[in-house]
């Protein structure tokens, strides 16, 4: 069966060209094996080929196939004999000639066309091209006619070790914590051969360390990088050089090899506590330094970096832990120590302070080294200052009664020196605060009296100010404010609350309420104002009014009888007197004005006048002005009728030659001058029943007055 299948495959693949391939001596060296040849077959062809050469091995035809080899880099000083060309074609008489075509014919690889040799002319570098496909074909000698068709065959250039590794991506950083673990990986490298990978060893790297030991280790075939001592300190070495070397032919003698360095930094974790550069601190700081001042700094050193050299800083105990704090300054990682209550000289003289710098990120990996924090003693010491005089008091309030007498002491400020010196104190009063000058101060003791009355129900508060000022430094000078307050003295009497006119119904009920008023009284007192009324005593028991005390402090009169008539008489004068609570209690009267009026069934005042009296004072001109108008519209009217009665029998009509003209009063005549002004007579107007009283006057003459009377003949 196998002898029927390779005859088959002998039919199939009888090439007219059969190439004998010629290598090199040195070629056999090298394994020649046939995964080469099959490289680019597929399975069934390998099996194939398998038979097949099994067969041509047996019918002694030795190596012929459709590839060629030749190996690269090759420079002999003769071209190198790639391979035979050789047909089976029985040649007769004719002459064969061998014709090479394709990829680099005749520039590359040379034919001898008689022999069918082809040789490389040139050096070729598999890395740049692997193959070349050529076709092959014989000819007529003489015509060139060819004798049977092209045949194509390959040449494969063969790999040889001619390329070093190479590290494209460095030189390479990397980090990894300090004190990490034995083993830790740190990073990996990789490097690259241009050779044929899957030819031989020429690709095949191995990785080594050549500097960095004994720090780093690398794996051999992953290149990975591991650290090979345990805990290396950031704080002794930070950075380390590693040099990497990267060998092919699987690391053998002979192999190509290229390197690359890596750099590795050590990061750092918090493996070193804070430590105070000094153990004790002194400082010193004025007494009177202002709350908030910073009066020293502390650091504690940490030979990490970054977060993990941050330390907080606290006061954690000492005889000033109430008045100093300290902050911590993340930036200058120090501490700064602050005043947060007063000094004072006079009372203590110096501060011991025990300070503590803690890790603010510590690592549990290092806590058997002990806590991460250091303590130091800060010695503070006071200085004295020149202080300005001490009120007693910030503040001060005094009250006085508004009827105490001048001169009288209304209350004492006193004021120290706080220095040793303690120099005596002069008092005085701003008196931009006092521009009255209502008060003075004994400069010694600090009395003040009083310089003028005072009324409460003017000024309640008279806010001043006091300067203190060391006699022996004027410059150190003090100030306070003192209110005073003036106290309520009963010296003002009760009034009405305003001015009230009250107004009686003639047809009023008896005991009907006519007015009801409330009083006022200036003064202030504790309890709230409490209000007595009475009637004169004469008044008593008079018989018109009556008056009753309302729950809410005012006072209703009220109207005995109803006999009231204003004809008999309008107004009525009530006296009341009014006394407040004070002690001794002041009282005052006020009378109030009654006045009689007609009103309406329901008690709607309608009019309070029975005739024309005293103009009330208050009218204003212009109803002055319409009251007169009225007064003489009413008289006109009156002549008018009175005059037509007496010529009721006479026509009231005006003749056409009577000039209506005649009436009109001209403003061009020429008038009387003074004696004018009797013109017209207003006493014949008042008395239009006098008829018989009409006269003309004295020096008139009737003529004119005719004329200017037309409707009097
Ligand atoms: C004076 O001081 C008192 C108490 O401090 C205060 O109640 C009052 O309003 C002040 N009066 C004036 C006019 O400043
Ligand atoms: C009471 O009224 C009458 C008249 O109405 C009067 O004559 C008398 O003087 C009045 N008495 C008092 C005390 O007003």
């Amino acid at each position: 069966m196998p002898e029927r299948l390779a005859e088959m495959l002998l039919d199939l693949w009888t090439p007219l060209i059969i190439l004998w391939i010629t290598l090199p001596p040195c070629i056999y060296t090298a394994p020649m094996n046939q995964s080469q040849v099959l490289m680019s077959g597929s399975p069934l062809e390998l099996n194939r080929l398998n038979e097949e050469q099994r067969i041509l091995n047996r019918s002694k035809r030795g190596w012929v196939w459709n590839q060629m080899f030749v190996l690269e880099e090759f420079s002999g000083p003769e071209p190198i004999l790639v391979g035979r060309l050789h047909t089976d074609l029985d040649p007769g008489s004719k002459k064969i000639k061998y014709i090479l075509s394709g990829d680099g014919a005749g520039t590359i690889f040379q034919i001898n066309d008689v022999t069918g040799d082809i040789h490389a002319i040139k050096r070729l570098d598999r890395e740049e091209k692997a193959e070349y496909t050529l076709t092959a074909q014989a000819v007529d000698w003489e015509t060139n006619k060819p004798l049977e068709p092209p045949s194509e065959f390959i040449i494969k250039v063969q790999d040889i070790n001619d390329n070093a590794p190479e590290f494209l991506n460095g030189p390479y950083h990397a980090t990894v914590p300090e004190m990490s673990i034995l083993g830790t990986s740190v990073t990996n490298v990789t490097a690259t051969d241009a050779d044929d990978p899957v030819y031989g060893n020429s690709a095949k790297l191995v990785y080594s360390i050549l500097e960095g030991q004994p720090y780093f280790s690398i794996e051999p075939e992953t290149a990975i990088i591991k650290t090979a001592l345990p805990n290396m300190d950031r704080e002794a070495k930070e950075e380390y050089l590693v040099v990497i070397q990267a060998k092919d032919m699987g690391g053998h003698s002979g192999g190509l090899s290229g390197t690359t360095t890596l750099t590795v930094t050590l990061t750092d974790v918090n493996d070193n506590p804070p430590k105070f550069a000094q153990s004790l601190y002194h400082f010193s700081v004025p007494e009177d330094v202002v709350l908030g001042t910073a009066i020293g700094r502390v650091k504690a050193n940490d030979q990490d970096i970054g977060e993990n050299a941050q330390s907080s800083y606290d006061i954690i105990d000492g005889d000033g832990t109430a008045l100093f704090e300290i902050s911590s300054d993340a930036q200058a990682q120090d501490g700064i120590i602050r005043l947060r209550r007063p000094l004072d000289f006079e009372t203590k003289k110096s501060y011991t302070l025990k300070v503590e710098a803690a890790n603010v990120h510590t690592d549990p990996r290092f806590s058997s080294r002990g806590p991460f924090k250091d303590t130091a003693t800060v010695k503070i010491v006071v200085e004295d200052s020149d202080e300005p005089p001490v009120f007693s008091s910030p503040t001060y309030l005094l009250e006085v009664h508004e009827n105490a007498a001048i001169n009288s002491v209304i209350g004492q400020v006193t004021a120290r020196d706080p220095d040793i010196t303690s120099s005596p104190i002069r008092f005085s009063i701003d008196r931009h605060t006092d521009l009255e000058r209502q008060f003075n101060i004994n400069a010694d003791d600090g009395k003040i009296t009083l310089a003028t009355p005072l009324d409460r129900e003017l000024s309640v508060w008279h806010n001043i100010t006091i300067i203190a000022t060391e006699i022996r430094n004027h410059s150190q000078i003090s100030r306070v404010p003192v209110a005073i307050k003036v106290l309520d003295v009963n010296d003002n009497a009760p009034e009405f609350a305003s001015e009230y006119e009250a107004f009686l119904c003639e047809n009023g009920k008896p005991g009907q309420v006519i007015q009801t008023v409330s009083a006022m009284d200036k003064d202030d007192p504790k309890n709230g104002h409490y209000f007595l009324y009475s009637l004169l005593p004469e008044m008593v028991n008079n018989p018109n009014f009556t008056i009753k005390k309302n729950e809410d402090n005012s006072l209703s009169i009220l109207a005995k009888h109803n006999g009231f008539n204003r004809q008999k008489q309008e107004v009525y004068l009530l006296p009341i007197i009014i006394s407040d609570s004070g002690n001794p209690p002041l009282s005052s009267t006020s009378t109030l004005t009654i006045r009689v009026c007609g009103c309406s069934s329901d008690g709607v005042v309608q009019s309070c006048n029975v005739e024309a009296y005293v103009l009330p004072i208050g009218l204003s001109m212009g109803a002055l002005i319409a009251i007169l108008a009225c007064i003489i519209l009413l008289l006109v009217i009156v002549v008018l009728f009175v005059t037509l009665r007496r010529h009721k029998n006479e026509p009231l009509i005006i003749k056409d030659d009577e000039d209506v003209r005649e009436n009109i009063i001209r403003y061009d005549d020429e008038g009387g001058g003074e004696e004018d002004t009797e013109a017209f007579d207003i006493a014949t107007l008042q008395n239009p029943d006098g008829i018989n009283g009409f006269l003309p006057r004295w020096g008139m003459p009737t003529q004119l007055w005719e004329e200017r009377n037309p409707i009097q003949t």
